[in-house]
């Protein structure tokens, strides 16, 4: 049984669905919890330290041991400070607090795009900022990240949503790497779970399916000490876990003199998208040394290129 005793868990946003889920699971294995909730709706109006509270309560019924922490996560230098004051640590963060601001791109207005952006980015960059110096230290510390499927695929609706989760995924993949030599691993989660967040948008039956305890065991193994996975995007829920990775086309190489046109890539555009051979990359510009063997190629072909009559214009 994978145990957390003597680690101390930040969890932001555990006053209600995943987050108090994530709690409950790591007191009951021995871990020192923060409980942080704003207490806010799903859009992120108002606040209330009841949510926090309930699941302190219940923590320590049970004979666990929890600090709530009530600080909106753009403060998230409070919330470690919380953890630091009241167990003197911090090794694991959970950075799972979250709102929705669903509108049509269309009618979307600044504040519907910034307060996303505050909470799930500036929210998570604030937590993870405060526990870094932590972390290095005393070379630990385990990093979740949720992301969405709305950030990974886009969805309707939720420009603003899509566009922060996403960001988070970038987030954890340097976070992964900056980290790794200070034994500090990241991960990024896009889970499914019935919650408040979800209870309007899906049938009964698939909420049953969904209940958030799914999403525990693979946050309670990428976070374990024992641990050795780190950069990985991870999508979870109702029992299904999946890791997913970056593919790119084996593509192709031009010469770039002036015979790089529009017309060039239109020439070996089923190259440019035939994933038979695809490549996995894991940094950027991996692909320069590649650009050696364009040296010595002729100039590149042209393809039949549709023309715009009307303006004579040749694309
Ligand atoms: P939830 O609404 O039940 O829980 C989110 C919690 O975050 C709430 O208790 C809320 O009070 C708290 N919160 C909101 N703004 C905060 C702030 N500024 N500071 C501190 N706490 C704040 O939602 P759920 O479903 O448990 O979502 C958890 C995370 O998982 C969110 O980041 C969400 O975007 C993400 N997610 C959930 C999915 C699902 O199927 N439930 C799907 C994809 C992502």
């Amino acid at each position: 049984m994978l145990r957390f005793d003597g680690q101390t868990v930040v969890i932001t946003g555990a006053g209600g669905g995943l987050g108090k889920t994530y709690a409950l699971f790591f007191a009951s294995r021995g871990a020192n919890v923060v409980v942080n909730d704003l207490g806010a709706s799903t859009n992120g109006e108002g606040n209330s330290s009841k949510a926090a509270d309930v699941v302190v309560e219940q923590i320590k019924a049970a004979g666990g041991k929890a600090v709530a922490n009530y600080d909106s996560v753009e403060n998230g230098d409070r919330i470690i400070k919380t953890a630091l004051d009241a167990f003197g640590a911090v090794h694991i963060l959970i950075n799972n607090a979250g709102i929705l601001r669903d509108v049509s791109f269309k009618n979307m207005k600044d504040a519907d795009w910034d307060l996303i952006m505050l909470v799930h980015l500036k929210g998570a960059y604030r937590t993870t900022k405060a526990a870094w110096p932590v972390f290095r230290k005393q070379k630990f510390g385990r990093i979740i990240n949720t992301a969405s499927a709305a950030g990974l695929y886009g969805s309707f609706g939720q420009a603003n949503y899509s566009t922060a989760k996403l960001g988070l995924v970038g987030f954890t993949e340097t976070l992964a790497k900056e980290g790794e030599k200070y034994n500090i691993y990241a991960n990024v989660i896009a889970p499914m779970a019935a919650s408040r967040m979800t209870e309007t948008i899906m049938t009964e039956d698939i909420l049953r399916a969904l209940q958030p305890d799914k999403v525990v065991p693979l946050v309670a193994y990428l976070t374990h000490a024992e641990t050795q996975e780190t950069n990985g995007i991870y999508e979870v829920g109702a029992g299904f876990v999946a890791k997913l990775r970056w593919e790119r086309s084996s593509g192709a190489i031009f010469k770039t003199d002036d015979s790089f046109t529009p017309a060039s890539i239109l020439n070996r555009w089923t190259e440019i998208e035939d994933f038979t051979n695809a490549q996995y990359p894991s940094g950027p510009n991996d692909f320069l040394g590649l650009l050696e063997s364009a040296k010595d190629m002729p100039s590149n072909p042209q393809g039949s290129v549709p023309v715009d009559v009307k303006n004579k214009v040749v694309i």
